[in-house]
């Protein structure tokens, strides 16, 4: 039944990860079809719901202070704001009560049940729902997408590792993979639709299962969808990486020759403080194999300085991979204490912030140099590329399969391929000349 009411027009904006992403689009599937609408502004809105994240105390409080600021800025008007997502979980108690400036809450598993939530915050009480549970999947919800190149695609959900840093266990709840069939529809939906590019999701998609699926043979059958043109995936663990995947990603056109994979550190001790169950010496013969057989393969990764108890031994370590593997690019962070994790409660943070900044400004010094280097090894070739956003005459930009940004002077259309030969290189991307 449409829901007449006039005061449903939300805006919604989301933090964090790609998982968020999709989730804001199944978010506005779900009300979409109960008769709510969706706008731009915050002005405009009656609701609006931000879609949150919590992996680092910097996401949670920004939020916090995006709240405030809304609070003041709506002076008295009665626009209802919801908390969604991973601080509903994490930040529940700071949330509840009289002096809250939030109406209304959903978990990460508690969409569905959003229109009720919005109805009784509408009546003046605060509502809310953090259940998390063990089999919702969101199976059979079909997420509103934008209109572009990339599709998200979620397999699964949750998280069951319990890296004792990762706050992700307790926000998003226990592993659950999506049924293979119902993802592969999903997936010939995209392909239908025109979406030249399908990315898979999961905190950990080596452990997806279902059935006779792991997540070699899934991929693998997304692959013969005709008119997918590229599939990516994120993001694996290292921890178990078969060999099975990387044969797959090598004999497949289709799979981009890029593989996400979060070394968090390169000191052993340090990973086994952080439960990752895989050494600095299981992380570089990974590298070897997958490089092995699939030589010209891209690899970025995760780093975490400053975990408990880092000295600068470890931290050595941690450059040592770095300079041992050359990831094409890494994306690095200071750890930050999050309430409830493993690592909370055996460890004192006792580093301090102003050697965590010495060490990750090190560290991206050291990656910069190394992701220029790699990338200057294209200029001279050229590589093919898909224009992913609205470009100008001037200022035009693709990403390479192996994810690489390339950026040429012409327009072309989003979704188009591009032949570009490269003449410049910088530790972000390439750029050159269009090939016709
Ligand atoms: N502190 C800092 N970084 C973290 N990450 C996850 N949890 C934390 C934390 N507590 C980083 C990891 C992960 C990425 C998504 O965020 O590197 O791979
Ligand atoms: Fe995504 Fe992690 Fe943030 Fe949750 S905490 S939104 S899973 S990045």
């Amino acid at each position: 039944m449409k829901n007449m009411d006039m005061r449903n027009n939300i805006f919604l904006k989301t933090f964090g990860c790609q998982m968020n992403e999709y989730d804001s689009e199944l978010i506005r599937s779900i009300l979409s079809e109960k008769g709510y609408t969706f706008t731009e502004s915050e002005q405009e809105a009656d609701i609006i719901m931000l879609n949150t994240c919590s992996v680092r105390e910097t996401a949670s409080r920004k939020i916090i202070e995006l709240v405030n600021f809304l609070r003041h800025q709506l002076n008295g008007k009665p626009t209802l704001i919801g908390i969604l997502g991973c601080m509903a979980t994490d930040q529940k108690l700071n949330l509840l009560g009289k002096k809250s400036k939030v109406d209304f809450i959903a978990g990460p598993d508690s969409y569905q049940k959003l229109p009720e939530l919005i109805e009784i915050a509408k009546t003046k009480k605060q509502s809310f729902d953090f259940e998390l549970s063990k089999e919702i999947d969101y199976d059979g919800i079909y997420p509103t997408r934008k209109k572009g190149v990339n599709a998200w695609l979620a397999i699964m959900r949750g998280c069951d590792n319990f890296c004792t840093f990762c706050i992700v266990p307790y926000t998003r709840g226990r592993e659950r993979s999506r049924s293979p069939q119902s993802i592969l529809k999903e997936a010939r939906k995209l392909a239908a639709e025109g979406f030249p590019q399908v990315t898979l999701l999961g905190q950990n998609v080596n452990s997806y299962h279902a059935g006779d699926y792991n997540f070699p043979r899934l991929i693998k059958e997304v692959s013969a969808i005709k008119g997918i043109k590229r599939i990516r995936f994120m993001s694996p663990n290292p921890k178990d990486f078969p060999n099975a995947l990387v044969e797959t990603i090598a004999s497949s056109d289709n799979i981009c020759k890029h593989v996400h994979l979060p070394l968090q550190s390169g000191s052993s001790r340090i990973l086994d403080l952080m439960n990752r169950t895989y050494s600095k010496e299981n992380f570089l013969t990974l590298v070897s194999q997958i490089r092995k057989t699939c030589p010209n393969i891209a690899i970025t990764t995760d780093i975490i300085v400053g975990f408990p108890t880092e000295t600068d031994e470890d931290f050595v370590e941690t450059l040592d991979v770095l300079k041992k593997v050359r990831f094409d690019a890494a994306f690095t962070f200071k750890y930050s204490q999050r309430s409830g994790t493993i690592a909370q409660k055996k460890f004192k943070d006792d580093i301090s912030p102003d050697v965590k900044k010495e060490r990750i400004i090190a560290l991206n010094k050291i990656q910069r140099n190394i992701s220029l280097e790699e990338n200057q090894k294209c200029i001279g070739k050229t590589v093919e590329a898909l224009v992913e956003e609205e470009g100008t005459e001037k200022e035009c930009r693709g990403r390479t399969d192996s994810f690489k940004i390339v950026s040429f002077n012409e327009k072309r259309a989003v979704g188009d391929f591009v032949k570009i030969k490269i003449h410049d290189a910088s530790f972000f991307g390439l750029r050159g000349k269009l090939v016709d």
